[in-house]
């Protein structure tokens, strides 16, 4: 490595972008990666138009849907720091997927449209993160096209979502007359479409322009002029610390597609985004980034990523220390330990080997299908499990069966494979063992159907038997199965653990009217 451990450590930021689906998550990452020299021209990532997709998009399901299904991950230096970026599915029904994502980051850059606003997907999202406490950027795209008042996206902001803002620029017109932006935190004023040695103006004292400049006489700059200085009056400090307990949000506006204001973007976000942050373990312990011991999580495990490998990798974030290829680690769910030979690390257009990694980095573990989601892996001799992931409650289920008997060996595999990656849940039934899978999202079945035609070789059929309200038990041992019934279906989860398949929210209450002592409870 080229600079001692702990500096490696802290040059690193490692973040995800959230949005609602087509407010510009693909095209900004595209714009980064282009800075940050992981992809030479800035039109690689994905142009539907063209019939190029992004990395991130290499399952054919999502060329086909032209949606973005699983997270990936790209890193690129940039500035003396070494940037990690998870892509996350927008769409809602790979929620779960997104929401293990986010465990793995330590930053958030929550992407809006400006003529949408704040939209469903994002206020769910969002929420985790909240949770989480981790900081929070926000960046309002298309100022190119018209869209709603900035000062009336900031309200938004703060009404709809509950978090305090900032805005670190702001636009001057918008539209056909986007001028540019006034970037109250460089004290500059960027402009658009003018070439590289003219592009920033200086500002004065009092925030008006140093120079004399024709676009004094615009109403757009006087409007934004005079939004600003009612920021600076009436509006929310910039507090470093606020920000980086996630209860004020720095907001950006700018462009993706035209990639304007995306650097300036850059350069702010990563001189306020935390280096790599300690991760909670289920001992209750806080696991510094800096302790020598190397350990890591699993939050996501991906089978045949590429149909040139067909193999299966488990995403880990590094918690602690740092990883050498060839070292030995524990997982101790299963007290099993490996010698983790073929890892990977993921560069925008390539897989490279990764040699070695620190704390904040992603690292992929070639899987031959020992490892878990929420896996724990430990170099050392210590012996503790970071805070599972969260887990849904699914809603929609289907009982699923191989079109060919004698498909059956495959059909299992399939099926337990993509068990494990996450990718949907498993039940089976008390006596005739049929296998039901549980979703938050149809697209997660389609999916599922998809890659086991694929992947597997094995058409299914799927026997949609509706939603149900999924509930655990606390008190196990006091279940009988003469309690159960049509409208309360007793199954097992992946885990053995039983589980009540609720016809309803009426039939839960019911039952729990008539079981008092059974306790029930739900997952995420
Ligand atoms: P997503 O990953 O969040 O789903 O969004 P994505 O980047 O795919 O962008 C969604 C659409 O919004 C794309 O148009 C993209 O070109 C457009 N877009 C992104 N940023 C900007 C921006 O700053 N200004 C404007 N005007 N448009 C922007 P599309 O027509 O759906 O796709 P494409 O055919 O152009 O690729």
């Amino acid at each position: 490595m080229e600079k001692p451990i702990h500096d490696e450590i802290e040059s690193r930021r490692t973040f995800a972008i959230i949005s609602h689906p087509d407010a510009g998550k693909t095209t900004i990452t595209e714009k980064l990666l282009y800075f940050g020299g992981a992809i030479r021209d800035a039109g690689t990532v994905k142009g539907k138009k063209t019939g190029k997709f992004a990395t991130s998009d290499w399952m054919e399901i999502e060329k086909q849907r032209g949606i973005s299904v699983t997270s990936s991950v790209m890193q690129f230096d940039y500035d003396g720091k070494r940037v990690n970026i998870l892509d996350t599915p927008g769409h809602e029904d790979f929620s779960e997927d997104t929401y293990r994502t986010l465990m793995a980051v330590d930053a958030a850059v929550m992407m809006i449209d400006s003529a949408k606003g704040i939209e469903p997907q994002t206020i769910k999202l969002f929420k985790v993160c909240r949770m989480r406490g981790i900081p929070i950027f926000t960046f309002i795209n298309k100022m190119d096209r018209q869209g709603k008042e900035p000062l009336e996206l900031m309200e938004e902001l703060e009404e709809v979502l509950g978090i305090e803002s900032y805005a670190m620029n702001w636009p001057i017109g918008m539209g056909k007359e986007f001028l540019g932006i006034y970037d109250r935190f460089n004290k500059r004023i960027e402009q658009v479409r003018v070439d590289e040695a003219h592009r920033f103006l200086a500002l004065n004292e009092d925030g008006g322009l140093a120079e004399p400049h024709p676009m004094e006489e615009t109403s757009y700059y006087q409007q934004a002029l005079e939004d600003v200085l009612l920021l600076n009056e009436a509006g929310n400090e910039f507090d470093e610390e606020r920000v980086a307990q996630g209860e004020l949000t720095p907001v950006f506006f700018g462009s993706a597609l035209t990639n304007f204001g995306v650097q300036t973007f850059l350069e702010t976000f990563l001189q306020f985004a935390p280096s790599p942050q300690p991760r909670q373990t289920k001992e209750e312990t806080d696991i510094d980034p800096y302790a020598e011991e190397f350990s890591g999580f699993i939050f996501k495990i991906q089978a045949n990523m590429n149909p040139m490998h067909r193999d299966r990798i488990a995403f880990v974030r590094i918690v602690s220390g740092a990883f050498e290829r060839g070292m030995t680690v524990t997982v101790p769910r299963i007290s099993k330990t490996f010698k983790l030979t073929q890892t990977t690390q993921f560069l925008a257009d390539d897989r490279e080997t990764v040699n070695e990694a620190v704390a904040g980095d992603i690292i992929g573990l070639h899987d031959t299908g020992n490892y878990q989601i929420g896996d724990t892996v430990i170099g050392g001799k210590s012996s503790f499990q970071f805070n599972a992931l969260p887990q849904f409650t699914p809603e929609l289920f289907v009982r699923v069966t191989a079109k060919n008997v004698m498909k059956s060996k495959q059909f299992h595999k399939g099926i337990l494979q993509l068990v494990q990656e996450g990718a949907i849940q498993y039940y089976r039934t008390l006596h005739t063992e049929e296998v039901l899978l549980g979703a938050v999202g149809q697209l997660q079945f389609e999916v599922f159907e998809h890659r086991m035609k694929n992947e597997y070789n094995v058409e299914v059929n799927m026997e949609h038997i509706g939603s149900k309200v999924a509930r655990w038990i606390e008190n196990e041992g006091d279940v009988k199965e003469s309690m159960t019934g049509q409208r309360a279906m007793l199954v097992k989860d992946r885990y053995d653990n039983f589980v009540f398949l609720f016809e309803n929210d009426f039939a839960m209450r019911w039952f729990h009217d008539k079981h008092p002592d059974i306790r029930l409870y739900s997952l995420l």
